[in-house]
């Protein structure tokens, strides 16, 4: 017994030491162009031969491509490659990438190559779903490897650089680019910006289908004030820290090569001129050593921000905060050398933005390797693999609402297919396509058709939005559902127009007449399958309380049919979780589950029904609305049921020196799979902490793991909590644990489960 424990301690100090060998040879691998001597000494010798002229021209950056914003109007792209004053360019692809580069590498005076840089936001040519929806299968090796195809995609093309991931934490679904991150949570968010980091870059930035990331929109865009697109942000350093800043530092840490400066201001600074997030932050305390580019002319827009009256000191005051590449301002070409001769811009600080440029095109070897030797993707077939793992990602992403037992549907019903995302190739793709093409996304109708034949009846009912026809297409819906057994009706949001950039909306329903279809489609008392194609949380009320089943499908790519009617027909059985809260009414929103409970919460207040006259007053409450939401995060049903054992501690009581120092707890439970089907549940680990210097959320998200477990099938899970998971920004700003009561709950949402309780003494 003696020599078996000690067996075991043997092997436990071996694993633990092989970890932390692994842990920090992915750390250098990860890390190895931010300090490499040999890329630093290379750098040197070019800078002493750079003009000033050469060197600000590696600061610019210009859109030689179909635009993604406003124009600068500029189109002279050739003669300014072969005088070197231009750094990077993007939204070029196929074989114009190598034309130009050819310019840059033969024709300018140092030859240095240019960066290629594109919106490669879930996939280049092979489209996944949308990054909310990948958020919502809590993989992060399946995010991983989508990220990992959409590098070696975009890299046979000659894109060396992705403006992603979007990290941005978003608890307002009015904001459309909701769409584009991984929800609401900062833990979670942390997690998922590491994976999209390792997955665009490869174990080095160095392997030619590596491509740079860039984590964006640093920082606290998604917190616009009414979720207004570009509006302003107010958040207290601790919040900031706290919530909006974490996915940030993980991406860094995981050695993301580039930050993009946001547009929005934060604390009346916007964030493209911000010296305390730029530099204080990123730089001084993060140790930050790539390159910051700025977000879309968000230089120029210092001017309306009112932070400068004209252009050069609209460049001044980015170039000195910490933006050192101009996306399409053109005011660090047209201004910076200027005010360089006349002292007001220090040439150490042109030096140090040129370095860090620098330093990433030797990190990903474009001196050696500035051209793409492999076929174009553009235009051709997609890779069988690639679109293999887009259906995988796909079904892994939907979150199964409601579920009264109509799904999964049998072979032998017939099919009312209904709505305007029936067959509907282009909303499939979502927003940001890259080279994605609506001709290789499957629809719903051809996957249906393929497997039900003749028992699938289709009939559109409405637009997106309302149109002339639309009461006669509603009332053709409701005859083909009379001659089927089951209606599957496909709404959502136009995946473009409505979704991402630009795109906030202030009422977050079905668009159009789609809800009055679905009323009518139901009103024939056949059993109704709602799917929801949408790039936000959209209010849902009315159909939690009259279909059948509810399936969230987010916008989800190319294999958009197969996996849904894999998924309908159970063959895939569903087990995505929501990343953000579905509110049940706007006037709820920002909602995320990880609020504060104020110092008149509900209390023993029955928030299962709607207030009424008897609903106690005096309350943190609406008078006309609940204040749960209608889903919350974490959420998501599958065909089977997993049951939660008691969850136990490794003690329940703790020192805070010692949590400071190196010890952890452990917390454990048991996770059954009691239902009569396989599936998979993310089990996550919440905690709440109360008694602390400042107040703490309910609930914080500190941990997850997703299980495969066949019927009957029991597994226990194991976390561990330790400094990285109980310290938090602190009265004094200290980043620590303290004293505190901790609530631990392991469950399947945000909120299940019941609590255990310990002690940081
Ligand atoms: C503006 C968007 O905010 C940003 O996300 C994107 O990367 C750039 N345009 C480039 O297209």
């Amino acid at each position: 017994m003696h020599n078996f424990s000690r067996f075991h301690g043997n092997v436990r100090r071996c694993c633990q030491l092989l970890l932390i060998i692994t842990l920090l040879t992915a750390v250098a691998f990860s890390q190895s162009w931010s300090n490499d001597p040999k890329i630093e000494s290379r750098i040197n010798s070019l800078l002493k031969q750079m003009t000033l002229e050469e060197k600000i021209g590696q600061l610019n950056q210009y859109s030689a491509g179909s635009p993604t914003g406003p124009g600068t109007g500029r189109t002279n792209y050739e003669d300014m490659l072969q005088k070197g004053q231009i750094g990077s360019l993007f939204n070029v692809t196929g074989p114009r990438v190598n034309e130009l580069q050819k310019i840059a590498v033969e024709k300018s005076r140092l030859k240095i190559p240019i960066i290629f840089g594109l919106d490669v936001i879930h996939g280049y040519r092979t489209t996944f779903p949308t990054p909310l929806g990948m958020s919502s299968t809590w993989d992060m090796s399946l995010i991983e490897k989508a990220a990992r195809v959409a590098a070696i995609e975009a890299s046979s093309d000659g894109i060396r650089w992705t403006f992603s991931p979007m990290v941005d934490i978003a608890r307002d679904a009015r904001w459309g680019r909701i769409v584009e991150g991984g929800g609401e949570d900062p833990f979670l968010g942390s997690a998922i910006a590491r994976a999209y980091v390792r997955g665009y870059q490869g174990t080095s930035l160095a392997d030619p289908t590596s491509i740079a990331a860039c984590a964006k929109h640093y920082v606290g865009y998604g917190a616009a004030e009414g979720g207004r697109d570009y509006n302003t942000t107010e958040i207290p350093e601790r919040l900031l820290r706290q919530v909006y800043l974490p996915p940030f530092h993980a991406a860094q840490q995981e050695g993301a090569a580039t930050f993009m400066s946001a547009f929005n201001s934060l604390n009346e600074v916007p964030a493209s001129a911000n010296p305390f997030t730029l530099d204080q932050v990123l730089r001084k305390e993060w140790k930050f050593r790539g390159f910051v580019v700025s977000d879309w002319t968000s230089i120029g827009e210092l001017i309306p921000h009112g932070l400068a009256n004209d252009g050069a000191t609209a460049a001044r005051k980015a170039i000195l905060a910490g933006v050192d590449m101009d996306m399409e301002a053109n005011l660090y070409f047209s201004t910076l050398a200027e005010q360089v001769k006349a002292g007001k811009v220090p040439a150490s600080v042109i030096d140090e933005a040129v370095r860090r440029i620098l330093r990433i095109k030797f990190a990903l070897g474009l001196f050696e390797n500035p051209y793409t030797t492999k076929p174009p993707v553009v235009g051709a077939p997609l890779a069988k693999e690639h679109t293999d793992l887009a259906r995988t990602v796909a079904e892994k992403s939907f979150v199964l609402l409601k579920n009264n037992g109509v799904l999964p549907l049998k072979a032998q019903q017939k099919v009312a297919l209904i709505g305007p995302f029936a067959d509907n190739a282009h909303d499939m793709l979502g927003s940001w396509r890259a080279q994605g093409e609506s001709k290789d996304a499957v629809t719903l109708k051809t996957s249906l058709e393929e497997k039900l034949g003749p028992k699938v009846i289709f009939s559109k009912g409405t637009g997106i939005l309302e149109s002339p026809q639309d009461t006669e297409a509603i009332q053709a819906a409701v005859e083909a559902t009379k001659q089927a057994d089951v209606a599957v009706v496909a709404l959502g949001e136009a995946s473009n127009e409505m979704t991402g950039e630009a795109a906030s909306r202030t009422e977050i329903t079905l668009p159009g007449r789609q809800l009055e279809l679905l009323k009518a489609v139901a009103g024939t008392g056949k059993p109704v399958v709602l799917l929801v194609f949408s790039g936000r949380p959209v209010i849902l009320n009315w159909a939690a309380e009259n279909v059948a089943a509810i399936l969230e499908t987010w916008h989800p790519g190319v294999q958009a049919g197969p996996a849904i009617t894999r998924t309908l027909y159970g063959e895939n059985n569903p087990s995505g979780k929501l990343t953000v809260s579905f509110p049940r009414a706007v006037g709820q929103v920002p909602m995320y589950y990880n609020h504060l409970n104020t110092g008149r919460p509900l209390g023993t207040v029955d928030d299962s029904v709607a207030p009424n006259a008897e609903t106690p007053k005096f309350k943190s409450r609406y008078i006309d609305q609940r204040n749960s939401p209608l889903y919350p995060f974490g959420f998501g049903l599958s065909y089977t049921t997993f049951t939660y054992s008691p969850v136990s501690l490794s003690s329940t009581s703790f020192s805070a020196a010692d949590l400071n120092g190196t010890k952890k707890l452990t917390v454990r439970a048991e996770v059954k799979n009691s239902g009569t089907v396989a599936g998979e549940e993310t089990v996550q680990l919440y905690i709440a902490q109360t008694g602390t210097s400042v107040v703490r959320p309910v609930r914080e998200l500190k941990g997850f793991q997703k299980l495969a477990l066949s019927p009957g099938e029991s597994k226990q899970v194991e976390f561990t909590l330790g400094q990285s998971e109980l310290a938090f920004w602190n009265l004094d700003m200290k980043n620590v644990v303290e004293p505190a009561k901790v609530k631990v709950w392991v469950a399947g949402s945000s909120d299940q489960g019941t609590p255990v309780e310990f002690t940081i003494n």
